[in-house]
């Protein structure tokens, strides 16, 4: 076969190897715009991982890159003058110029064609030319542009900027980040060695910073001393050199990321960069390439027709970079964010930092430093106020909210049961609340609890408007601070535009077939179609239902409710004055923000008036309607936060979305938990988190990197009321209290939880 490769980068030289070591015979070209020896860049990162991938593939070059790498295992955080040094994290580093001499030799020993200062302007030329066309041009392709409706590119230009230099200062033994708090703002390093005596020394910060250091005007050099100057404490006088010649102006970039919907036509494939990127903070990009590389020679070996390998190819490669670039986008949004976090303890901010991609969780921490690990956890249980056995998990610390003492973070989200008779707590609810207090979670909720009976959901919901509610409720309450160690708090609230429907189980949302009641909301908004349009409230129907906030709130005192939390989430009645997709009023309750805020803040105030000093209140909103700017985004919901706060809620249960039929959400695991941090980070407020976290290992990692206080878990509940105890038993923590009858039950638990671990040790 006679194949172009456009582009002698990482993946073009590698594909061009990887075709020759499959069939000497064919004819491969490589065209590159460059001379031999002039590259951009520093070092490269590669793990082991790939590393093994190269030498299964070609163990000739896979042998020369290993003499030329510079290992290391520790990852350093330099912050607020501290040096964490956190080990187990095996990375190794090459330079990119001598990785591309060694691809570059290898391709000619095996007889590959290299033709350099070759600039390719016209990827179609090669197309009728050659069998095959690998399009491997890198960031700014041309063949991707000349291709765009094909390929359908997307590219997202994001907004930090970095500058990529190199030192002779020594980094050899961590891979190193550096925090410098400047007069314009925080300027950050990447730093790690890959020879001898250079190390890749990569600058970044926000454009904020970068335009308040005036870096847009200054020329190459001027740019570089300003970083010397920077971060002169950490270059022991050696200075910061660019080799980026041959890029125009100041060799400040901001990252592109690219995704394309396709990767071939006709007889060309892209490849590598030119495909889809990966932020350079994972250093993956090589990675992809090489990789890349390896998966379509392979293809082209084993299918049949060029066009059966392409879509193997693609589909091979594609989860690959996917889930890579969600890694890379996780990293790449942590640095662009990164300001929010420099204020965390040391500690925090470390941890922070390395679970930042969420690729390496909390117990995989403890695998490759658990010395480290341990004394973060120590770090969190002495923050947290513990007194004995500082070394537990994060999800085993206490927490303090007023007079509240929780044993630990775990919480049983509110969950509708949709049980009830006429608002009465039954038999069922004794049993399933009181089962789930026995389960170990620090803080139990009782489901959305009405304040009056149009202001129920369902007919099934659970009200605090009559003496039999009270009553009902009080059995459970005494029960559980009877017999369990868990506080438990009650959740109050009006279901506005989404009342008067059927029992989730029969259809969500859906008007009663008979027997339905009116309803209201800040605005005549239904919630779809089928439902009614609600009565846009006026002063006196607000006044009401105020006052049954504050009723229920005294039953639920009366009750002996540790905690109360009022529902402003979820397209109820106060979330429908929250979102501007459902407050269309002209008044003093709609528009700005401050008026959306004013009738849900003044529920807030009344009731806190007469909910005792020692005991927490906290709010639920939707921090995101999932609708873009017309609803409530994730930076209002900070706003919003900041209100709650100033009002005087003790902690933000930040829950999102299910305010609108609108709503497009992103699903995933723990795919709310990015707005509690935002909150807890931008706000000082305490939050809660929520939203498909399911493993102890998430609520470990939540609750470490400071991203919320309490962690709640709904569904995990539902399927094991004793998830908290079943997670400590997986653990290995023997702290929790199991109820005494139960104790066998725990010991025979441990055991085989013992031996498991003992199996898997020597598998
Ligand atoms: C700051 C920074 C740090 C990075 N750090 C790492 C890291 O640590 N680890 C890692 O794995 N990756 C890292 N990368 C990414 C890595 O450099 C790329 O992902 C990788 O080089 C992609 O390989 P490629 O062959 O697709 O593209 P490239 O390496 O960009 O190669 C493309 C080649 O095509 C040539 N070319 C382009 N257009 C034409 C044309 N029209 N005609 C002829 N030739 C052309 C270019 O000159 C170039 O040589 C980093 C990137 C940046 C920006
Ligand atoms: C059956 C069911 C009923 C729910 N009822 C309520 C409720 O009464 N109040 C509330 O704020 N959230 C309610 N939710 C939402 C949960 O509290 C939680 O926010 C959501 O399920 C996401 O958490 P998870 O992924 O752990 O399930 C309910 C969820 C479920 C599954």
């Amino acid at each position: 076969m006679r194949v172009a490769v456009l582009g002698g980068g990482p993946a073009g030289l590698y594909f061009a190897i990887s075709m020759k070591l499959r069939d000497p015979a064919h004819e491969i070209t490589v065209l590159e715009r460059n001379r031999p020896d002039d590259t951009f860049g520093w070092g490269v990162v590669l793990s082991d991982e790939t590393l093994d991938n190269l030498a299964a593939n070609d163990p000739v070059s896979a042998e020369r890159i290993r003499e030329h790498f510079a290992y290391w295992d520790d990852i350093a955080v330099v912050h607020k003058g501290t040096r964490t040094v956190s080990t187990g994290h095996g990375f190794c580093g090459i330079g990119r110029m001598r990785l591309l001499l060694l691809l570059q030799e290898r391709a000619r020993e095996l007889g590959v064609r290299l033709e350099f200062q070759a600039e390719v302007d016209d990827p179609r030329r090669f197309m009728t030319d050659y069998d095959m066309v690998l399009a491997a041009d890198g960031l700014n392709s041309k063949t991707r542009a000349a291709f765009a409706e094909i390929f359908k590119p997307d590219i997202d230009i994001r907004r930090n900027k970095f500058v990529w230099l190199g030192t002779h200062q020594k980094f050899d033994d961590a891979f190193t980040f550096i925090f410098e708090k400047t007069e314009h703002g925080w300027v950050w390093a990447h730093a790690y060695q890959f020879d001898p005596d250079t190390a890749t020394f990569i600058v970044e910060c926000s454009q904020a910073t970068w335009d308040a250091f005036g870096f847009g005007e200054m020329t190459k050099e001027e740019s570089i001393a300003t970083c010397e100057a920077i971060f002169r404490d950490h270059l022991g006088g050696h200075r910061l050199m660019s080799n980026a010649n041959h890029i125009r102006g100041s060799a400040w970039l901001n990252f592109p990321r690219v995704l394309c919907e396709r990767w071939s036509h006709e007889n060309l494939a892209l490849m590598g960069d030119a495909a889809a990127t990966a932020h350079f903070s994972i250093g993956s990009g090589t990675k992809l390439a090489v990789e890349s590389a390896i998966a379509l020679a392979d293809f082209l070996h084993s299918e049949p027709t060029l066009r059966e390998a392409f879509d193997k190819y693609e589909d091979a490669r594609r989860t690959e970079v996917l889930k890579l670039q969600s890694a890379a986008r996780n990293s790449m949004e942590w640095f662009e964010e990164v300001e929010r976090y420099l204020d965390l303890d040391p500690v925090q901010f470390n941890y922070s930092l390395l679970t930042r991609s969420q690729r390496i969780s909390h117990e995989n921490l403890r695998l490759r430093d658990p010395a480290w690990l341990g004394s973060a956890e120590a770090w969190f249980q002495t923050q947290a106020g513990a007194t004995a056995n500082a070394a537990r998990a994060p999800m085993f610390a206490p927490f303090r909210l007023r007079g509240l003492e929780l044993k630990n973070r775990v919480v049983v989200s509110p969950m509708a049961q949709y049980k009830a008779v006429d608002g009465t707590p039954t038999d069922w609810h004794f049993v399933h609340y009181c089962e789930r207090a026995k389960g170990g979670a620090g803080l139990l909720y009782i489901e959305m609890t009405c304040v009056s009976p149009e202001g129920r959901i369902t007919p099934g919901c659970t009200g605090f408007y009559k003496p039999e509610h009270e009553a009902a409720w009080k059995r459970i309450v005494d029960f559980v601070h009877t017999e369990t160690e868990a506080k438990i708090c009650a959740q109050i609230g009006h279901s506005g535009p989404k009342g008067s429907t059927r029992v989730g189980w029969e259809e969500d949302n859906a008007p009663l077939p008979d027997g339905n009641w009116p309803v209201m909301a800040a605005s005549d908004v239904p919630w779809s179609p089928r439902n009614q349009v609600p009565k846009p409230m006026d002063r006196s129907d607000m006044d009401m239902v105020r006052d049954q906030f504050v009723a229920a709130a005294e039953m639920a005192e009366r009750c002996g409710f540790d905690m109360l939390e009022l529902h402003y989430a979820h397209g109820y009645l106060v979330s429908s004055f929250i979102s501007p997709l459902t407050n269309r009023r002209t008044d003093e309750y709609g528009g700005s923000l401050e008026n959306r805020m004013r009738y849900p803040l003044e529920i807030f105030h009344a009731v806190r008036a007469v909910w005792p000093e020692e005991k927490p209140i906290s709010v639920r909103i939707s921090a995101n309607d999932w609708a873009g700017d017309d609803g409530v985004t994730p930076a209002e919901a900070v706003e919003i936060a900041r209100m709650l706060q100033g009002a005087g809620v003790d902690i933000c249960d930040v829950s999102a979305g299910q305010t609108s039929l609108l709503a497009r959400p992103v699903y995933g695991r723990m795919f709310q938990t990015p707005f509690s941090d935002r909150i807890r980070n931008e706000t000082g407020m305490k939050t809660m988190a929520v939203g498909n976290i399911y493993e102890p290992d998430h609520v470990n990692s939540i609750l470490m990197a400071g991203r919320a206080d309490l962690v709640c878990l709904a569904r995990p509940h539902l399927a094991d009321p004793y998830w908290t105890l079943h997670a400590a038993a997986k653990l290995g923590d023997r702290g929790v209290t199991w109820p005494n009858p139960y104790l066998p039950g725990r010991d025979q638990l441990y055991r085989l939880a013992e031996r498991q671990e003992q199996m898997t040790g020597k598998v």
